[in-house]
Protein backbone atom coordinates (compact mmCIF):
# COMPACT_ATOMS: atom_id res chain seq x y z
CA UNK A 1 0.00 0.00 0.00
CA UNK A 2 0.98 3.36 -0.35
CA UNK A 3 -0.41 7.08 0.55
CA UNK A 4 -1.15 9.49 -1.96
CA UNK A 5 -3.19 12.80 -2.15
CA UNK A 6 -6.65 13.06 -3.44
CA UNK A 7 -9.92 14.62 -3.43
CA UNK A 8 -13.73 13.56 -3.81
CA UNK A 9 -14.75 16.81 -4.82
CA UNK A 10 -13.10 19.88 -6.64
CA UNK A 11 -13.28 22.80 -4.59
CA UNK A 12 -10.56 24.46 -1.98
CA UNK A 13 -7.50 23.86 -0.77
CA UNK A 14 -9.43 21.93 2.27
CA UNK A 15 -10.53 19.06 -0.71
CA UNK A 16 -7.05 17.59 -0.36
CA UNK A 17 -6.92 14.65 1.50
CA UNK A 18 -4.73 11.63 2.23
CA UNK A 19 -5.95 8.36 1.39
CA UNK A 20 -4.25 5.02 1.22
CA UNK A 21 -4.11 2.87 -2.14
CA UNK A 22 -2.34 0.34 -3.24
CA UNK A 23 0.98 0.72 -5.02
CA UNK A 24 0.29 0.64 -8.80
CA UNK A 25 3.00 -1.64 -10.64
CA UNK A 26 5.01 -0.17 -14.02
CA UNK A 27 3.41 -1.97 -17.24
CA UNK A 28 5.74 -1.87 -20.65
CA UNK A 29 7.75 0.80 -21.25
CA UNK A 30 7.15 1.89 -17.57
CA UNK A 31 8.99 2.03 -14.14
CA UNK A 32 7.67 2.89 -10.58
CA UNK A 33 9.69 5.97 -9.22
CA UNK A 34 9.62 6.27 -5.55
CA UNK A 35 8.93 10.00 -4.88
CA UNK A 36 11.17 12.39 -3.45
CA UNK A 37 9.08 15.45 -4.15
CA UNK A 38 6.66 16.43 -6.63
CA UNK A 39 6.44 19.75 -7.58
CA UNK A 40 3.02 22.00 -7.22
CA UNK A 41 1.82 24.15 -10.03
CA UNK A 42 -0.93 26.59 -10.60
CA UNK A 43 -2.12 24.46 -12.84
CA UNK A 44 -2.51 22.07 -10.10
CA UNK A 45 -4.65 24.31 -8.21
CA UNK A 46 -6.77 24.87 -11.09
CA UNK A 47 -7.75 21.15 -11.09
CA UNK A 48 -8.16 20.79 -8.22
CA UNK A 49 -10.53 23.67 -7.94
CA UNK A 50 -12.66 22.62 -11.03
CA UNK A 51 -11.50 25.80 -13.19
CA UNK A 52 -9.73 23.42 -15.61
CA UNK A 53 -11.09 19.86 -16.26
CA UNK A 54 -7.74 17.97 -17.39
CA UNK A 55 -8.59 14.89 -15.15
CA UNK A 56 -12.86 14.63 -15.59
CA UNK A 57 -14.56 14.19 -12.33
CA UNK A 58 -12.91 13.16 -8.48
CA UNK A 59 -11.57 11.23 -7.24
CA UNK A 60 -8.52 12.13 -8.67
CA UNK A 61 -4.23 12.53 -7.29
CA UNK A 62 -3.00 15.52 -8.88
CA UNK A 63 0.59 16.38 -9.33
CA UNK A 64 2.87 15.79 -12.60
CA UNK A 65 6.06 17.01 -11.58
CA UNK A 66 8.23 14.70 -9.86
CA UNK A 67 11.98 13.58 -8.43
CA UNK A 68 13.06 10.52 -7.21
CA UNK A 69 13.95 6.71 -7.44
CA UNK A 70 13.92 3.93 -9.73
CA UNK A 71 12.19 1.20 -7.63
CA UNK A 72 11.03 -0.69 -10.25
CA UNK A 73 11.88 -2.03 -13.67
CA UNK A 74 8.44 -2.52 -16.10
CA UNK A 75 8.97 -4.64 -19.36
CA UNK A 76 11.16 -2.77 -22.25
CA UNK A 77 11.88 0.10 -19.81
CA UNK A 78 15.66 -0.50 -20.03
CA UNK A 79 16.77 3.19 -20.12
CA UNK A 80 16.96 3.07 -16.36
CA UNK A 81 18.76 0.56 -13.47
CA UNK A 82 16.84 0.38 -9.85
CA UNK A 83 18.12 2.64 -7.89
CA UNK A 84 18.62 5.31 -10.59
CA UNK A 85 17.59 9.09 -9.42
CA UNK A 86 15.19 10.32 -11.68
CA UNK A 87 13.11 13.47 -12.64
CA UNK A 88 10.66 14.23 -15.35
CA UNK A 89 7.17 15.96 -16.07
CA UNK A 90 4.44 12.90 -16.26
CA UNK A 91 1.89 12.61 -18.39
CA UNK A 92 0.67 15.85 -18.92
CA UNK A 93 -1.91 16.97 -19.26
CA UNK A 94 -3.23 13.12 -18.80
CA UNK A 95 -3.48 12.34 -14.93
CA UNK A 96 0.43 12.25 -14.17
CA UNK A 97 -0.28 10.95 -10.01
CA UNK A 98 2.36 12.05 -8.48
CA UNK A 99 0.84 13.47 -5.08
CA UNK A 100 2.46 10.06 -3.86
CA UNK A 101 5.18 8.24 -2.31
CA UNK A 102 4.65 5.98 -5.43
CA UNK A 103 4.25 7.13 -9.25
CA UNK A 104 4.37 4.95 -12.71
CA UNK A 105 6.23 7.07 -15.02
CA UNK A 106 6.93 6.66 -19.13
CA UNK A 107 10.61 5.52 -19.15
CA UNK A 108 10.24 7.79 -21.71
CA UNK A 109 9.23 10.94 -19.98
CA UNK A 110 12.33 10.56 -17.20
CA UNK A 111 15.71 12.01 -17.69
CA UNK A 112 18.53 11.25 -14.88
CA UNK A 113 18.79 13.98 -12.35
CA UNK A 114 21.23 16.58 -12.57
CA UNK A 115 23.94 15.84 -9.90
CA UNK A 116 24.13 19.66 -8.97
CA UNK A 117 20.35 19.01 -7.64
CA UNK A 118 18.90 17.80 -4.14
CA UNK A 119 15.65 15.67 -4.83
CA UNK A 120 14.00 18.14 -3.55
CA UNK A 121 15.07 21.26 -6.13
CA UNK A 122 14.97 18.38 -8.79
CA UNK A 123 11.14 17.80 -8.30
CA UNK A 124 10.32 21.73 -8.80
CA UNK A 125 12.24 21.82 -12.32
CA UNK A 126 10.11 19.73 -14.95
CA UNK A 127 7.18 21.47 -15.50
CA UNK A 128 8.49 25.27 -15.25
CA UNK A 129 11.67 24.48 -17.11
CA UNK A 130 10.35 23.02 -19.73
CA UNK A 131 7.73 25.57 -20.52
CA UNK A 132 10.62 28.18 -20.28
CA UNK A 133 12.55 26.00 -22.50
CA UNK A 134 9.67 25.35 -25.41
CA UNK A 135 8.14 28.22 -24.85
CA UNK A 136 10.96 31.09 -25.35
CA UNK A 137 13.76 29.14 -27.22
CA UNK A 138 10.66 26.64 -29.01
CA UNK A 139 8.08 29.11 -30.08
CA UNK A 140 10.06 32.63 -29.34
CA UNK A 141 13.24 31.50 -31.46
CA UNK A 142 15.55 33.57 -28.68
CA UNK A 143 18.98 33.74 -29.51
CA UNK A 144 22.65 35.10 -28.50
CA UNK A 145 22.63 38.89 -28.21
CA UNK A 146 18.67 39.37 -28.09
CA UNK A 147 17.07 41.48 -25.65
CA UNK A 148 14.37 39.85 -23.80
CA UNK A 149 11.74 40.89 -20.96
CA UNK A 150 10.50 38.32 -18.73
CA UNK A 151 7.76 39.07 -16.59
CA UNK A 152 6.93 37.10 -13.28
CA UNK A 153 10.71 36.53 -13.28
CA UNK A 154 11.07 35.50 -9.68
CA UNK A 155 8.05 33.11 -9.91
CA UNK A 156 8.34 29.73 -10.87
CA UNK A 157 8.30 29.37 -14.80
CA UNK A 158 10.16 33.34 -14.45
CA UNK A 159 13.31 32.11 -12.49
CA UNK A 160 14.32 28.88 -14.47
CA UNK A 161 12.98 31.03 -18.27
CA UNK A 162 15.61 33.83 -16.71
CA UNK A 163 18.22 31.50 -16.53
CA UNK A 164 17.85 29.80 -19.65
CA UNK A 165 17.61 33.02 -21.85
CA UNK A 166 20.99 34.06 -19.92
CA UNK A 167 22.50 30.71 -20.96
CA UNK A 168 21.24 31.49 -24.53
CA UNK A 169 23.19 34.45 -24.50
CA UNK A 170 20.63 37.29 -24.28
CA UNK A 171 20.21 40.17 -22.58
CA UNK A 172 17.46 40.06 -19.46
CA UNK A 173 15.45 42.30 -18.34
CA UNK A 174 12.80 41.08 -15.78
CA UNK A 175 9.98 42.76 -13.66
CA UNK A 176 9.19 41.76 -9.67
CA UNK A 177 8.27 43.77 -6.69
CA UNK A 178 11.22 45.25 -5.17
CA UNK A 179 12.25 42.71 -2.58
CA UNK A 180 13.11 39.91 -5.23
CA UNK A 181 15.80 42.13 -6.96
CA UNK A 182 18.61 40.62 -5.39
CA UNK A 183 17.44 37.13 -5.76
CA UNK A 184 16.52 38.14 -10.22
CA UNK A 185 20.37 39.44 -9.90
CA UNK A 186 21.90 36.17 -8.19
CA UNK A 187 20.55 34.19 -11.36
CA UNK A 188 21.72 36.85 -14.04
CA UNK A 189 18.85 39.20 -14.58
CA UNK A 190 20.58 42.42 -15.78
CA UNK A 191 18.40 44.97 -15.47
CA UNK A 192 15.35 44.76 -12.94
CA UNK A 193 12.00 46.70 -12.37
CA UNK A 194 9.64 46.72 -10.09
CA UNK A 195 6.78 46.76 -11.75
CA UNK A 196 4.44 48.35 -8.55
CA UNK A 197 6.35 51.43 -9.06
CA UNK A 198 8.02 51.41 -12.55
CA UNK A 199 6.57 51.36 -15.92
CA UNK A 200 7.70 48.55 -17.75
CA UNK A 201 7.33 50.21 -21.20
CA UNK A 202 9.97 52.43 -20.75
CA UNK A 203 12.83 50.23 -21.18
CA UNK A 204 14.47 50.16 -24.26
CA UNK A 205 12.95 48.29 -26.91
CA UNK A 206 13.90 44.62 -27.06
CA UNK A 207 13.37 40.96 -29.04
CA UNK A 208 11.52 39.27 -27.15
CA UNK A 209 8.65 39.41 -24.19
CA UNK A 210 7.78 36.30 -21.96
CA UNK A 211 4.65 36.55 -20.59
CA UNK A 212 3.69 34.89 -17.35
CA UNK A 213 1.37 37.19 -16.73
CA UNK A 214 -1.45 37.91 -19.24
CA UNK A 215 -4.34 40.39 -19.49
CA UNK A 216 -2.94 44.12 -19.81
CA UNK A 217 0.46 43.25 -19.47
CA UNK A 218 0.12 41.97 -23.10
CA UNK A 219 -0.97 44.86 -24.95
CA UNK A 220 1.59 47.05 -22.74
CA UNK A 221 4.52 44.86 -23.45
CA UNK A 222 4.07 44.69 -27.16
CA UNK A 223 4.75 48.08 -27.53
CA UNK A 224 8.54 48.12 -25.99
CA UNK A 225 8.66 45.06 -29.13
CA UNK A 226 11.03 46.28 -31.85
CA UNK A 227 9.44 46.26 -35.36
CA UNK A 228 9.11 42.00 -35.93
CA UNK A 229 9.46 40.95 -32.43
CA UNK A 230 7.96 38.51 -30.55
CA UNK A 231 5.51 38.44 -27.76
CA UNK A 232 5.35 34.78 -26.48
CA UNK A 233 2.74 34.50 -24.08
CA UNK A 234 2.06 31.09 -21.61
CA UNK A 235 -1.49 32.46 -20.37
CA UNK A 236 -3.84 31.01 -22.94
CA UNK A 237 -6.76 31.28 -20.83
CA UNK A 238 -6.25 34.99 -20.56
CA UNK A 239 -3.73 36.22 -23.35
CA UNK A 240 -4.57 39.68 -23.64
CA UNK A 241 -3.33 40.01 -27.33
CA UNK A 242 -4.16 38.25 -30.75
CA UNK A 243 -2.24 37.20 -34.08
CA UNK A 244 -4.35 40.17 -35.36
CA UNK A 245 -3.41 42.87 -33.23
CA UNK A 246 0.25 41.83 -33.60
CA UNK A 247 -0.17 42.15 -37.28
CA UNK A 248 -1.52 45.67 -36.72
CA UNK A 249 1.91 46.27 -34.69
CA UNK A 250 3.98 44.46 -36.95
CA UNK A 251 4.83 42.22 -34.31
CA UNK A 252 4.60 38.42 -33.91
CA UNK A 253 2.44 36.66 -31.29
CA UNK A 254 3.09 33.04 -30.22
CA UNK A 255 0.29 31.69 -27.37
CA UNK A 256 1.78 28.67 -25.77
CA UNK A 257 -1.11 26.36 -24.70
CA UNK A 258 0.55 23.85 -22.74
CA UNK A 259 3.86 21.82 -22.11
CA UNK A 260 5.17 18.78 -23.35
CA UNK A 261 6.58 16.18 -21.27
CA UNK A 262 10.27 15.45 -23.12
CA UNK A 263 13.12 13.89 -21.34
CA UNK A 264 14.77 14.95 -24.75
CA UNK A 265 14.25 18.86 -23.79
CA UNK A 266 15.00 18.52 -20.41
CA UNK A 267 18.45 16.96 -21.30
CA UNK A 268 19.09 20.22 -22.82
CA UNK A 269 18.72 22.34 -20.03
CA UNK A 270 21.68 24.50 -18.67
CA UNK A 271 22.45 24.08 -15.36
CA UNK A 272 19.89 25.77 -13.32
CA UNK A 273 19.92 27.19 -10.08
CA UNK A 274 16.51 26.23 -8.33
CA UNK A 275 14.81 28.32 -5.49
CA UNK A 276 12.35 26.48 -3.24
CA UNK A 277 10.22 29.30 -1.45
CA UNK A 278 8.68 26.06 1.02
CA UNK A 279 9.02 22.00 0.81
CA UNK A 280 6.21 20.90 2.24
CA UNK A 281 4.90 17.27 3.75
CA UNK A 282 2.40 15.26 0.98
CA UNK A 283 -0.06 15.42 4.04
CA UNK A 284 0.48 19.32 3.98
CA UNK A 285 -0.86 19.63 0.21
CA UNK A 286 -3.25 21.73 1.09
CA UNK A 287 -1.17 24.01 2.88
CA UNK A 288 0.85 23.67 -0.46
CA UNK A 289 -1.77 24.97 -2.92
CA UNK A 290 -2.52 28.13 -0.85
CA UNK A 291 0.88 29.17 -1.24
CA UNK A 292 0.59 28.97 -5.08
CA UNK A 293 -2.87 30.09 -5.04
CA UNK A 294 -1.56 33.57 -3.44
CA UNK A 295 0.79 34.35 -6.58
CA UNK A 296 3.71 35.49 -4.44
CA UNK A 297 5.89 32.60 -4.09
CA UNK A 298 9.55 33.05 -4.99
CA UNK A 299 10.73 30.47 -7.18
CA UNK A 300 8.94 27.02 -6.34
CA UNK A 301 6.79 25.23 -3.56
CA UNK A 302 7.63 20.88 -3.71
CA UNK A 303 5.13 18.56 -1.61
CA UNK A 304 7.89 15.71 0.23
CA UNK A 305 6.26 12.19 1.17
N1 LIG B 1 0.96 27.47 -20.82
C1 LIG B 1 1.63 26.66 -20.01
O1 LIG B 1 1.96 25.52 -20.36
C2 LIG B 1 2.01 27.13 -18.63
C3 LIG B 1 3.00 26.44 -17.93
C4 LIG B 1 3.40 26.91 -16.67
C5 LIG B 1 2.76 28.02 -16.11
N2 LIG B 1 1.78 28.65 -16.81
C6 LIG B 1 1.12 29.84 -16.22
O2 LIG B 1 2.10 30.85 -16.04
C7 LIG B 1 1.79 31.64 -14.89
C8 LIG B 1 3.01 31.72 -13.99
O3 LIG B 1 3.29 30.43 -13.46
P1 LIG B 1 4.34 30.27 -12.27
O4 LIG B 1 4.42 28.82 -11.94
O5 LIG B 1 5.59 31.00 -12.58
O6 LIG B 1 3.54 31.04 -11.12
P2 LIG B 1 4.03 31.49 -9.68
O7 LIG B 1 5.30 30.82 -9.33
O8 LIG B 1 2.87 31.31 -8.78
O9 LIG B 1 4.29 33.05 -9.86
C9 LIG B 1 4.48 33.79 -8.69
C10 LIG B 1 5.29 35.02 -9.02
O10 LIG B 1 4.55 35.87 -9.88
C11 LIG B 1 4.97 37.20 -9.61
N3 LIG B 1 3.95 38.14 -10.09
C12 LIG B 1 2.63 38.10 -9.80
N4 LIG B 1 2.01 39.14 -10.44
C13 LIG B 1 2.97 39.80 -11.13
C14 LIG B 1 2.98 40.94 -11.96
N5 LIG B 1 1.84 41.62 -12.22
N6 LIG B 1 4.15 41.35 -12.53
C15 LIG B 1 5.29 40.68 -12.29
N7 LIG B 1 5.37 39.60 -11.47
C16 LIG B 1 4.23 39.17 -10.91
C17 LIG B 1 5.18 37.22 -8.12
O11 LIG B 1 6.17 38.17 -7.83
P3 LIG B 1 5.82 39.43 -6.89
O12 LIG B 1 5.49 38.86 -5.53
O13 LIG B 1 7.07 40.22 -6.94
O14 LIG B 1 4.63 40.08 -7.52
C18 LIG B 1 5.65 35.81 -7.78
O15 LIG B 1 7.06 35.72 -7.57
C19 LIG B 1 0.57 30.98 -14.24
O16 LIG B 1 -0.59 31.67 -14.65
C20 LIG B 1 0.57 29.58 -14.82
O17 LIG B 1 -0.72 29.01 -14.85
C21 LIG B 1 1.39 28.24 -18.06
Amino acid sequence: MMRVVTQKTVGDASVLEIAEVERPTPGHGEVLVKVGAAGVNPVDTYVRAGAFALLGEPPFTLGWDVAGTVEQLGEGAAEFEVGDAVYGLLAFPKAGNAYAEYVVAKASELALRPPHLSVEEAGAVPLVALTAWQALVGRGGLTAGQRVLVHAAAGGVGHVAVQIAKAQGAYVIGTASAAKHDFLRSLGVDEVIDYRHQDFTEIEPVDVVFDAVGGEYAERSATVLKPGGVLVSIIPGNPGFSAERAAELGVRFELFGGVAPSAADLALLPQLKVQLDHVVPLADAAKAHELVESRRTTGKVVLVP
